[in-house]
């Protein structure tokens, strides 16, 4: 099939470019730069052998839209374009509903007039808010967020789901991310975040790597086995697979399908502290800080929807994430900069 992957040059999608390339699909990234740089592409290019078209754009723009749709015709829509970061939202929420709402809106719009009715959508397990309990699963109602981004992608769920309601010919599948941490095992391909990482396992490498000095730990009295907050971190590698599964449900016509993509087990800050100790032999010093606004206690998937309709269950573990974080980030210090 030939795939249209917005926001394939960022983190999550240019492990899944290389994914899609390895299992022969044909594609196309549309990519605005805004968070990432080409050199990913490059990267998926030397470790896939393979080619793909890079069209610099921004999902808002119609024409770039139009252009890309009539050169030559996508299967479905891999969409990740977006912006993320939870405490930039509260700061800029109109940006954010912008970026993300309209920017959805519009590329969805293009996407009916040129007949591509098939859309993969990058949710979150944000859209379960505080879950009344662990594990969640995809009938566990969805919550109130606490950050506009949360809100972008609860409310773009209801929107696609919505227009697959509306009309049968699309096929919409909304894949809630757990906590990808982790690089693609050659060192080549990881995550590069701007300026000091909000999230923690790349706080942790940027710790061992010595370009922070000491991570600090968000709360140590929450209601949870050591008082620090409980995630589902899963390889960013598994979740890249995930959406090759996903394609095949688009192929077999799925109409409207969500699923949790995560491993099913859940990590304390500390687990993942003293895991990635244990697996690269590197001191991260810690402080226990104030607890974080907005954080909940502990999140974690049920993914037995996603083995059992996809195919798909996670396969690396908490040593294999840790190890190839810490490879990407000793390797390339500076990230696509070095
Ligand atoms: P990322 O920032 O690395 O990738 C997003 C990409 O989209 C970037 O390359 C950015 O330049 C591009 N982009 C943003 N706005 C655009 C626009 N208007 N037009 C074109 N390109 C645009 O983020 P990621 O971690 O790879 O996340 C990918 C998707 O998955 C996002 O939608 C994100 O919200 C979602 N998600 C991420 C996580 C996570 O923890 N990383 C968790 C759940 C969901
Ligand atoms: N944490 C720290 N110190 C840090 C960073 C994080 O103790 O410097 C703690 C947090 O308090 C939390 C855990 O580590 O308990 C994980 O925090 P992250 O910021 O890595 O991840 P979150 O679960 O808060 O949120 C992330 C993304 C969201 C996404 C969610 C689910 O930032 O956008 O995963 O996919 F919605």
């Amino acid at each position: 099939m030939r795939i249209l992957v917005t926001g394939g040059a960022g983190y999550i999608g240019s492990h899944t470019c290389v994914e899609l390339l390895n299992e022969g699909h044909e594609v196309v990234v549309l990519d605005n730069l805004s968070n990432s740089s080409e050199v990913s592409l490059d990267r998926v290019k030397e470790l896939t052998g393979k080619e793909l078209d890079f069209c610099k754009g921004d999902i808002r723009d119609r024409d770039v839209l139009k252009k890309l749709f009539s050169e030559k015709p996508v299967d479905a829509v891999i969409h990740f374009a977006g912006l993320k970061a939870v405490g930039e939202s509260v700061q800029k929420p109109w940006e954010y509903y912008e970026n993300n709402i309209s920017g959805t809106l519009i590329l969805v719009d293009e996407m009916r007039k040129a007949g591509c009715k098939n859309i993969i959508f990058s949710s979150s397990s944000t859209v379960y808010g505080t879950p009344e309990k662990v594990p969640v699963t995809e009938q566990t109602p969805k919550g109130s967020c606490t950050n506009p981004y949360g809100w972008t992608k609860s409310m773009l769920e209801q929107i696609l789901s919505d227009i697959q309601a509306a009309d049968s010919e699309w096929n919409v599948i909304l894949l809630r991310y757990f906590n990808p941490i982790g690089a693609h095992p050659s060192g080549r391909m990881g995550e590069d975040p701007n300026g000091i990482p909000n999230n923690l396992m790349p706080y942790i490498t940027q710790v061992a790597v010595g370009k922070l000095e000491r991570l600090g730990v968000f709360g140590d009295d929450y209601d949870t086995p050591d008082g620090t907050g409980v995630r589902d971190y899963i390889h960013v590698v598994d979740l890249a697979v995930g959406h090759v599964a996903a394609l095949k449900k688009i192929e077999e016509k799925a109409g409207l399908k969500i699923y949790n993509l995560g491993t099913g087990t859940g990590y304390s800050v500390l687990d993942i502290v003293h895991a990635f100790e244990e697996a690269t032999g590197q001191k991260i010093p810690y402080d226990i800080k104030p607890r974080r606004a907005g954080d909940i206690a502990e999140n974690y998937a049920d993914a037995t929807l996603a083995k059992e309709e996809l195919g798909w269950e996670a396969k690396y573990g908490i040593r294999e994430m840790c190890q190839d974080s810490w490879r990407w980030q000793s390797q390339n210090p500076n990230g696509y900069k070095s």
